[in-house]
């Protein structure tokens, strides 16, 4: 495996990044047209969420044909097309493999309705209990039980997320070769990257019992056997390359498994997603509610993850923002008075860190969270099926309202904000999803706020290709108590990089120890120009600094 530490990777979410031909959904087309954009932003690889054939129902990660584009995204030229010219820029593709389950309307999942045994073992089905409850006890994902009835008959399937997503029986040695079939299918096309949807959820035992909990993420989350799976899919498909890079997306795992699926020893994946940090806004750990994020719990999982997987040889991918989450600067920033120096502080946190960058469309230029006030203007199945469930329960519009403007997935679905023409400059036709009102101010042309975020990205990104540092270097944290500030100190050889991440708006003050103070420091970056390193360090809102230690 050719080293990958020192690459970035943008993900762009293809129904919102650009559409082309004004049917309001982004296009492939409409990535290739804004490939100078990415190369300019000096990204190495782009992830693109799911484009294969799909209803639809959960935006394409209900798949119905792996090897197939859904002609929404464009045709196979387009594709191609794609690969060759973000070749001629540097740029290589990941792409989204969903291979925990299918849509209900995949072929497979058709021909085991129609009473077909071979594709009936394809996925999960069991009786339900002799009292006619369902088989087990288990929650969706996406809220609701995690099972339905299969046709007419006596059985149920069992979905771990929407109801149109089935989910397959990896157990079945036929699946498993199908599915690295798909794998390959896409490698052989020049394809350099791989994103591994909810891996650590695919091996569920033979017998399926109910969970003490009622929710039963621990019967089938991180199994051992998952692991001979994976590493089985890596013989089977990218191990066979040296030049790709996979990363696992790993819902509810540990620091433990964390190393075992990306340590280079155990022949597994280049890296993982893990989520934990991202939690911390959620009151008694329930994602539907509103609270101001817990910044010494924040710093405390960062922490955990950026050492143990250091001590254990494991690599995280580093992030704030995907397709899934609420946007970052909206939740963990000031985005009203300190648009800039929050974008930016958040991104040096991340991007100094030990592990692989990801830039999620759109934070390079401050987008923030859109705060529809109107049900109908979300989109999201599960944020359907959490309002409906909210309003079941009995609580006030207005608190299930503020709920969803901070917690939506479609905080981050938005149409990329290219321009303050029309749509943003997205569409011609009407957007799939409302564009934020503020993308006048916040898009790619404006040459204040959005053009002080990008350029402070474009040198984020280039310092990782300077210094081997970024890349290598070992973490520990520094001051890890301080109520304010997240700093850390990365180090390679006779030289340290020390990191400071200021979270809030009054002025913070760091202790800066001597045996730092004799080392020769050197400004290295920061959102406040030029800095001295010195015994009582002040920090003004949202400032963020680096400097490089040398004997
Ligand atoms: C994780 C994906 O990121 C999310 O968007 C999707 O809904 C679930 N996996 C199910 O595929």
């Amino acid at each position: 495996m050719t080293t990958f530490h020192d690459k970035v990777i943008y993900q762009a979410y293809p129904k919102s990044f650009k559409d082309t031909d004004g049917d309001g959904i982004g296009d492939l087309k409409g990535i290739i047209e804004k490939l100078p954009y990415l190369e300019d932003l000096g990204i190495d690889m782009i992830w693109l969420n799911p484009f294969y054939n799909s209803p639809q129902n959960d935006n394409g990660y209900d798949v119905a044909d792996y090897t197939s584009i859904d002609p929404l995204f464009g045709t196979w030229e387009d594709f191609d097309k794609l690969v060759e010219e973000a070749g001629k820029r540097g740029i290589s593709l990941m792409l989204d493999m969903v291979l925990n389950h299918t849509s209900t309307e995949h072929e497979w999942f058709q021909k085991a309705l129609a009473g077909d045994k071979k594709y009936q073992d394809y996925y999960i089905l069991r009786e339900g209990k002799p009292d006619g409850s369902l088989p087990t006890n288990w929650e969706s994902k996406f809220g609701g039980p995690a099972w339905s009835k299969f046709a007419e008959t006596d059985q149920y399937y069992l979905h771990l997320y929407d109801k149109t997503q089935a989910d397959l029986n990896w157990r079945n040695p036929e699946v498993r070769r199908e599915l690295y079939k798909a794998v390959n299918f896409w490698l052989e096309k020049g394809v350099k990257g791989l994103r591994f949807d909810v891996i650590n959820v695919i091996g569920k035992a033979e017998e399926l019992e109910d969970a003490a909990d009622g929710v039963g993420k621990s019967h089938y989350t991180d199994t051992p056997i998952v692991h001979d799976y994976i590493q089985e899919l890596n013989q089977e498909t990218f191990g066979r390359y040296d030049d790709v890079i996979t990363v696992g997306e790993m819902s509810s795992t540990t620091v433990k498994n964390g190393i075992k699926y990306s340590s280079p020893k155990r022949h597994e994946l280049s890296m993982i997603f893990s989520f934990h940090h991202l939690k911390v806004d959620y009151k008694d750990g329930e994602k539907w509610t509103t609270m101001p994020f817990d910044f010494l719990e924040l710093k405390k999982l960062l922490d955990e993850w950026q050492r143990g997987m250091d001590v254990g040889d494991g690599w995280n991918a580093v992030f704030w923002n995907n397709h899934d989450q609420p946007r970052a600067n909206s939740r963990f920033g000031d985005t009203e008075n300190y648009p800039v120096e929050t974008a930016t502080m958040l991104a040096q946190t991340i991007h100094l860190l030990r592990g692989t960058p990801f830039i999620y469309q759109g934070e390079e230029i401050g987008m923030t969270n859109p705060r529809f006030d109107d049900i109908d203007d979300y989109v999201d199945v599960e944020t359907h099926n959490a309002y409906e469930e909210m309003k079941r329960k009995g609580l006030p519009e207005q608190e299930i309202m503020e709920a969803i403007k901070e917690k939506s997935r479609d905080n981050p679905r938005t149409p990329m904000q290219w321009d303050s023409s029309k749509n943003a400059g997205f569409t011609t036709g009407t957007p799939w999803l409302k564009v934020p009102d503020n993308y006048t101010t916040i898009n790619t042309q404006n040459e204040t706020i959005s053009k002080q975020i990008r350029d402070y990205y474009k040198q984020l990104i280039q310092l990782r290709k300077d210094h081997k540092i970024i890349q290598e270097g070992s973490y520990e944290p520094f001051e890890l108590g301080h109520e304010s500030v997240y700093a850390y100190i990365r180090e390679l050889d006779d030289q340290k990089l020390l990191v400071m991440n200021h979270f809030y708006s009054e002025e913070a003050l760091m202790d800066i120890p001597k045996a730092l103070l004799d080392m020769k420091a050197e400004f290295l970056i920061g959102n406040k120009g030029e800095r001295k390193l010195e015994s009582l360090f002040k920090l003004d809102p949202y400032e963020t600094v680096a400097f490089l230690l040398k004997k």
